[in-house]
């Protein structure tokens, strides 16, 4: 562990997956923690029910770009219900844990996703 960060964490760290912006995404959430600053863009492309593609672009801390990159693995082909049912602890679990002082980064990634999610449902309308 590296300053209370699990091997899980830092190896999203290290190399993060899904990095970039999705272009005409099907959904998009963007979030931004008002206190710390972090902001994370979320896009994903649906197919069938399921989420195709996610990908992520952080400016944050480690905890912001490892929810974030943990997140887009999380979701690919998972169904919307799948995925509107994943919650901020789910993300902590999903690293093996966060110091508590960063607990907002699994926050911050999970109210993308819900964003994303709307917004994907509002296109639908
Ligand atoms: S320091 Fe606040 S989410 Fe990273």
């Amino acid at each position: 562990m590296a300053d209370g960060y699990s091997e899980t964490v830092m190896t999203h760290v290290e190399r993060p997956r899904n990095r970039g912006v999705i272009e005409n995404p099907d959904g998009a959430g963007i979030e931004r923690n008002p206190v710390c600053g972090d902001l994370l863009t979320l896009t994903i492309r649906v197919a069938d029910g399921r989420i195709a593609e996610a990908r992520q672009e952080v400016k944050g801390c480690t905890g912001s770009v490892a929810a974030s990159s943990i997140l887009t693995e999380m979701v690919t082909g998972a169904t919307l219900e799948a995925a509107a049912a994943i919650t901020a602890q789910g993300i902590v679990d999903a690293l093996d844990g966060l110091p508590p002082h960063r607990l907002h980064s699994a926050a911050l990634a999970a109210s993308a996703l819900r964003k994303a999610l709307a917004f994907y449902r509002a296109k639908q309308e």
